[in-house]
């Protein structure tokens, strides 16, 4: 497959293809080159460096489930990275971490500009835990790097791993009145009736959960993270449309503003489920008056 487009391209570049212009249009098709994709691996503690270099990968990992008792400037609300990013970043369709190394820098469409890694962690300090961007150049953010860069020891520059971000579903809509009667059959007995979290499982809304700007606010990217990984004990057991359901419920709670989200996708390309209005978009649609 790859060799026949790769022969179809040399064609239409070589001269006698201009003779002929209405031919190469279907062989050049695959423009786009085919991302590599690699399986998830992630590495045991037996690989981790000894010296230096160990201490940051164990520093940074503790960093990520320790969050709000070991940075509580920045993360003072009751989530911690590894709420979302299950299993200190190893599992596959919760955002996993390994490989992210790999992927970063890159576009980030919500700001309109490229993202370094510390860029899109920072997104996760002020958007996911409602708190405050690290410093770039400090020791914190320096070891959450270095396990990042660990966990993605053999991964090519730029390739995906199978698992990575969250999976796709097919958007539909959710209905928040049977999302209720879910969650309290479901969800309530580990977050709490209130949604505010027990001692067994954080916020999902409320003062001390992700803010509106966050990626979990989305009804799709909460879905997707439901279906796949809640009830934490039974992940897989939600329909997609039972997870659209319960996420349109979640969704739909109160939780806290995060100042500047109308300046996110400044190019206008915002998803449909994005909870807020954006300038960009009105501004895209009067343009073309
Ligand atoms: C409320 C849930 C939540 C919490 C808490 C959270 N994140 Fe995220 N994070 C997400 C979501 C959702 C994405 C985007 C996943 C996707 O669709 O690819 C994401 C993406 C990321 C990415 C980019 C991943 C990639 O594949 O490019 C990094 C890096 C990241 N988070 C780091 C962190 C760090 C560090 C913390 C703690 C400071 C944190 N996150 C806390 C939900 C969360
Ligand atoms: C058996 C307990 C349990 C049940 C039941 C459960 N969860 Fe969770 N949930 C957790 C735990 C624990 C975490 C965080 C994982 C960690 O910190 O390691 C979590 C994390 C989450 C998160 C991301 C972090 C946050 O607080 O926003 C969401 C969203 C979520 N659960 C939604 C749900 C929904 C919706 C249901 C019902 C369909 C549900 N959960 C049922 C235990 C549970």
């Amino acid at each position: 497959m790859l060799a026949a487009s790769l022969i179809g391209c040399r064609r239409a570049g070589s001269s006698d293809a201009a003779s002929a212009p209405a031919a190469p249009a279907a062989p050049v098709a695959p423009t786009k080159a085919v991302g590599l994709v690699v399986p998830l691996r992630a590495p045991n503690d037996s690989e981790i460096p000894s010296g230096a270099l160990g201490t940051s990968v164990r520093r940074g990992r503790a960093l990520l489930a320790a969050t709000r008792d070991s940075l509580p400037a920045f993360a003072p609300g009751k989530l911690r990275c590894v709420s979302c990013h299950l299993d200190e970043g190893r599992r596959a369709n919760a955002s996993p971490f390994v490989g992210v190394y790999a992927r970063y820098p890159n576009y980030n469409a919500r700001s309109g500009h490229p993202y370094t890694i510390q860029d899109r962690i920072n997104d996760c300090f002020r958007r996911s835990l409602n708190g405050r961007a690290l410093p770039a150049d400090g020791s914190d953010m320096r070891d959450m790097v270095v396990y990042f860069a660990w966990l993605s020891h053999g991964v090519p520059v730029g390739a995906a791993v199978e698992g990575q971000g969250l999976p796709k579903l097919t958007p539909l809509a959710g209905d928040t009145a049977s999302g209720r009667a879910l969650f309290g059959e479901q969800c309530a007995r580990c977050h709490g009736a209130d949604g505010a979290g027990t001692a067994v499982a954080p916020p999902l809304w409320g003062r001390a959960s992700f803010n509106i700007g966050a990626g979990m606010s989305r009804l799709r990217t909460a879905a997707a993270f439901i279906r796949y990984n809640m009830p934490f004990d039974r992940p897989g057991s939600l329909t997609d449309q039972q997870a659209f359901d319960v996420a349109a419920f979640v969704t739909s709670r109160p939780r806290p503003d995060f100042a500047g989200k109308e300046n996110d996708w400044p190019n206008g390309d915002a998803p449909p489920d994005v909870a807020y209005r954006t300038r960009a978009a009105p501004r895209k649609s009067a343009g073309s008056q």
